[in-house]
């Protein structure tokens, strides 16, 4: 982004960001062309990524989304997260990609996709734009991984700090002045 404020330092830039969504568009492709898959974007981090991997992706599929409660990665726990926007469509039978702009500690993802298998789907499945290894505190299988990024706080490209930065065309490190 153009004059960028001091606070901010180029992680992933815009250019590495579409390659890594071409990657992955073209893995999801390859295994969900002819089962009409529902993409389940995550509210609101997901945005930005959910809508470039849908249009790279160039099979019919339906795209939805769910707003989970959130407390902050600190102080979320398995068990407090609850669903503040649903899905309004049966997942019976249905081939489901849960798209996520980042794992962190993993309990969200790790909640969502045992709350989505409890409706009968025919497979849930997760795909991240990226992951941070180091935080994880639940184990959980990322199917579609584009990044492995550092322990850093990181904002553009749908990631947020308090709300702003979500439309940064590029990743980048939030550094506090
Ligand atoms: C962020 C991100 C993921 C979640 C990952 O969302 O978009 O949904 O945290 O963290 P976890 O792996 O530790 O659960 P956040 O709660 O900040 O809300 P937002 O999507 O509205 O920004």
């Amino acid at each position: 982004m153009n004059n960028s404020p001091s606070e901010l330092k180029m992680l992933i830039d815009r250019k590495q960001i579409a390659a890594t969504v071409k990657k992955l568009a073209e893995e999801i492709r390859r295994d969900y062309d002819g089962l009409n898959p529902l993409a389940v974007g995550i509210l609101k981090g997901s945005f930005v990524f959910l809508a470039d991997l849908v249009r790279a992706i160039e099979i019919p599929m339906q795209v939805d989304f769910v707003k989970l409660s959130s407390y902050g990665s600190g102080t979320r726990s398995a068990g407090r997260i609850t669903v503040l926007l649903d899905l309004n469509c049966s997942l019976e039978g249905r081939h489901v990609l849960v798209v996520e702009d980042i794992v962190d500690t993993g309990l969200t993802t790790s909640f969502l996709c045992n709350y989505l298998k409890q409706k009968s789907p025919a497979s849930v499945r997760l795909c991240s734009l990226t992951s941070k290894p180091s935080r994880r505190v639940v184990d959980i299988k990322i199917d579609y991984l584009g990044l492995e990024v550092p322990d850093k706080f990181l904002v553009g490209y749908g990631l947020d700090c308090a709300e702003k930065y979500r439309n940064l065309p590029d990743i980048c490190e939030f550094q506090e002045e």
